[in-house]
């Protein structure tokens, strides 16, 4: 008679093992995700499965009859100290005794799959970088002269198999009372190394350790530095905070922040210093939020742009202000907090994503990990927009990266009424048709400007200017109803009269709002803020045309918009604009802060970290700076929606 077939769900993998093989021998052998903390002793709990048929228990009673039975006394212990799910059992306890299926539930794996919201999106596959394991650890004694330490490396490998960990100054200078107090039972905190770099003890408590660790994925962005603080061992995230970026007072955008750091000796350091203080301050906060100690954040991922990676590692961004744009380094950086004065725990892993090139940074390495246009069968257009737009086109075959300089104006910054998106900003817009007069939505406020009780509803902030989704869709509806030519003209002959517009200087302007009898602005679009809007989004299409050039398409199948303010544009108004290619508006979907999400599954996936350094290195970067055809794209794109192209889907 061969031995008692044994089948794993979900995974379905399947073998044959003698009767009486530990539930977590047999998972072991076959390669079934099942957790352990206290390597099967029966404390941790994290390797519980529930069998789903067959015999199962010590003396070949089928399960649903009478499991209880026959527990053994290890797993009645555990079960009456702390109490099991009904049907649940200690995989390292219960053994086979017949035909089972057993089932492995999500909390029991390690690499378990952490669901995003959207649906299109990839779901994170948990495999963190650091795992707890319970040891004990041979008592000294006079005949043998090596180290407590020395002793707990045996431990660790002849219990978890590791062949070599290292540790920190400050695990060596704590250990020896935890291993007394723990009577030589200790749980450690090891962060997996690689080929080149060894296992590496985090923490150390005595005895069972009950708790978790924890991580942070952080957007290093020039006007906000936004964090997840996450459980490194459910995936959850705990807590989200973000602050300014206090380099904000040394430069609205990143090039003066480069001129600051060029006409002031010490401007770079004082840009890390304010970075870094910022950063600190975030994670005390987020550490608060989550009722944590920092001292458990022992992994750390940032995505950022170049002059921000620069910044924040301490090299002066000088190269990144001109041409040819070197790079410090591109390749992924790997270092411990206290390298970068973080105030998490000072040995804490730290990882900067690879840079794509001197204006691709590694926040486009994240969306790239995110969005993986390298695994999508159609042609995917990624557009992650900012001051600086970063560009990627790609599918399975290749993809192909640029930056293109669009400037502020997108977040409102060189329009006449423009602010950043805040309370008060007008963020959404329509125009009659018949009027031609606008009405709108302002941030804070859920009414329309000319419903009931609008000016009652924004009595306290006023309305104070237009954002960067308001002035896109204001531009656009104004081309839509005439009021602007395709030369981006306000009310030139044979364009449509709106009473709205109005001679200013020159040219004309068209008021959105006069709040000036309640002490309020006057809100206007001026033929200036228009060529502002026209020449952010001739750079941008120029940048993902020239990309469609080098691929030789005409055509994308679908387009993504990343960045917070990707997640506010209309998609409408966008295509209106000739911001994006022309693309079926249904295949135009927005990823919100991608990047961020990147860093999320960078942290969570140690395996993310490998495949985005390689997929990184296969991207071809495209200089839009040198390309010829992009002056050529740059003009035609001015016009509103384009001089050249047609949009058909657009028109149609
Ligand atoms: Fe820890 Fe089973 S492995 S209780």
């Amino acid at each position: 008679i061969s031995d008692p077939l044994v089948i794993f769900t979900p995974s379905g993998k399947r073998g044959h093992f003698p009767a009486g093989t530990p539930v977590l021998t047999a998972a072991r052998q076959l390669g079934v995700d099942l957790d352990s903390v206290c390597g099967g002793r029966g404390i941790c709990s994290k390797c519980q499965v529930t069998p789903s048929y067959g015999e199962f228990s010590k003396h070949g009673v089928t399960v649903h009859d009478d499991a209880l039975s026959d527990w053994n006394k290890v797993e009645q212990r555990y079960k009456d100290k702390r109490g099991l799910i009904e049907g649940r059992r200690l995989g390292c306890q219960a053994t086979i005794q017949g035909d089972v299926v057993i089932d492995v539930p999500p909390e029991s794996q390690v690499h378990k799959q952490v669901v995003r919201k959207r649906a299109e999106s990839r779901d994170i596959v948990l495999n963190p970088s650091t795992k707890l394991c319970y040891v004990e650890v041979a008592e000294p004694d006079m005949h043998d002269p090596s180290g407590d330490f020395e002793r707990l490396q045996d431990a660790l490998r002849d219990q978890w198999g590791f062949e070599k960990v290292s540790a920190d100054l400050n695990i060596l200078q704590k250990m020896q009372p935890i291993l007394r107090k723990g009577d030589w039972k200790v749980t450690v905190a090891v962060h997996l190394g690689d080929e080149e770099n060894p296992h590496r003890i985090m923490h150390i408590w005595p005895g069972y350790y009950d708790g978790t660790l924890y991580g942070l994925a952080v957007d290093l962005g020039s006007t906000t530095i936004a964090a997840h603080l996450c459980d490194l061992l459910t995936g959850d995230v705990v807590a989200s905070s973000g602050v300014m970026n206090p380099q904000i007072r040394f430069g609205e955008d990143l090039m003066s922040r480069v001129s600051y750091s060029m006409m002031n000796a010490s401007g770079a350091e004082e840009m890390t210093r304010a970075v870094r203080e910022g950063m600190n301050g975030l994670f005390s906060q987020i550490a608060a939020e989550g009722g944590i100690d920092k001292n458990l954040i022992v992994d750390a991922v940032f995505v950022c742009n170049p002059v921000m990676h620069h910044l924040f590692l301490g090299i002066d961004p000088f190269e990144l202000g001109q041409a040819p744009f070197a790079l410090a380094t591109s390749n992924e950086v790997r270092l411990r907090a206290a390298d970068l004065e973080l105030n998490i725990h000072p040995s804490a892993h730290v990882y900067l994503l690879p840079c794509i090139a001197g204006h691709v940074g590694a926040d486009a390495a994240a969306v790239a990990l995110s969005e993986a246009p390298d695994k999508s069968d159609d042609l995917v257009l990624i557009v992650d927009v900012g001051t600086n737009a970063e560009i990627l086109l790609g599918n399975k075959e290749k993809v192909l990266a640029c930056s293109s300089p669009t400037g502020p104006a997108f977040e409102g910054a060189q329009i006449s009424s423009g602010q950043r998106a805040a309370p008060g900003a007008i963020e959404r817009v329509e125009i009659d048709p018949i009027s031609k007069v606008p009405r709108f939505k302002v941030i804070g406020c859920d009414l329309w400007s000319d419903e009931d009780g609008f000016e009652e509803a924004i009595a306290t902030t006023g309305v104070t200017g237009i954002c960067g989704s308001g002035i896109i869709e204001m531009v656009a509806e104004m081309r839509m109803h005439g009021i602007v030519d395709a030369a981006g003209l306000i009310g030139t002959a044979g364009q449509t009269h709106s009473a709205n517009v109005f001679a200013d200087g020159r040219t004309n302007s068209y008021l959105v709002y006069d709040g000036t009898d309640k002490g309020g602005p006057k809100i206007t679009v001026t033929n200036r803020d228009i060529r502002e809007i026209q020449m952010a989004k001739a750079a941008l299409y120029s940048g993902a045309r020239l990309l469609m050039d080098k691929f030789g398409v005409e055509k994308v199948d679908r387009v993504v918009l990343a960045g917070a303010f990707g997640a506010h544009i209309s998609t409408k108004h966008a295509m209106v604009l000739g911001m994006i290619p022309d693309c079926p508006l249904d295949k135009v979907t927005s990823a919100g802060n991608a990047a961020g999400t990147g860093a999320r599954i960078a942290l969570l996936n140690t395996d993310a970290r490998a495949e985005i350094e390689q997929t990184v290195r296969a991207i071809h970067k495209v200089e839009t700076a040198i390309e010829p055809r992009f002056q050529e794209h740059f003009v035609n794109a001015s016009a509103i929606p384009n001089a050249v192209e047609p949009f058909p889907i657009l028109n149609s």
